[in-house]
């Protein structure tokens, strides 16, 4: 096992990836578990375009999704969270989107969502509708 540091709203994660033996010519499971949640809208964008830029054909992507209901605005539900949260401040939580803007966003980057479910399928303690967990592959191009 190879461990890489990278700050995702500086760094290429391509670059990376590349620069500690990753194999682009394999396919590749790309985990983003409670990680996108930290990070901006657009480092969120980068770095799943650069993991796409990564993923040979039969490629997939696994990530958790900070997700809140349509017709209330993100920023207000991403402010609340924040407030009721010990670590609000130090590391604040970024990205709550409904869950059709965090397809979105996923698809832009060029995978193909699979499947997304509610973390309370998987955990009867999960709170519904807090949480998805979103499959997606690499591409039309497969
Ligand atoms: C709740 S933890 C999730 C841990 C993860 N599921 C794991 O198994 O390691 C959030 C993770 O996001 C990472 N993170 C937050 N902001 C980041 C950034 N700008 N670049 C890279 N990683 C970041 C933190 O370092 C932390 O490991």
């Amino acid at each position: 096992m190879t461990l890489a540091a990278a700050d995702f709203r500086t760094d290429d994660v391509a670059a990376v990836l590349g620069g500690c033996g990753h194999d682009v010519g394999r396919p590749s499971l790309f985990i983003c578990e409670g990680v996108l949640v930290y990070l901006d809208q657009p480092t969120c964008a980068r770095l799943l375009a650069g993991l796409r830029s990564r993923a040979a054909p039969g490629s997939r992507l696994a990530v958790s999704l900070a997700v809140h209901r349509q017709g209330v605005a993100s920023e207000q539900v991403t402010a609340v969270a924040n407030a009721r949260r010990a670590s609000g401040s130090a590391e604040p939580w970024q990205t709550i989107l409904p869950l059709g803007a965090h397809l979105a966003l996923i698809s832009r980057a060029g995978w193909r969502v699979e499947r997304a479910i509610d973390a309370v399928q998987l955990d009867a303690e999960a709170a519904p509708g807090r949480t998805q967990l979103v499959t997606a592959l690499s591409g039309p191009r497969d």
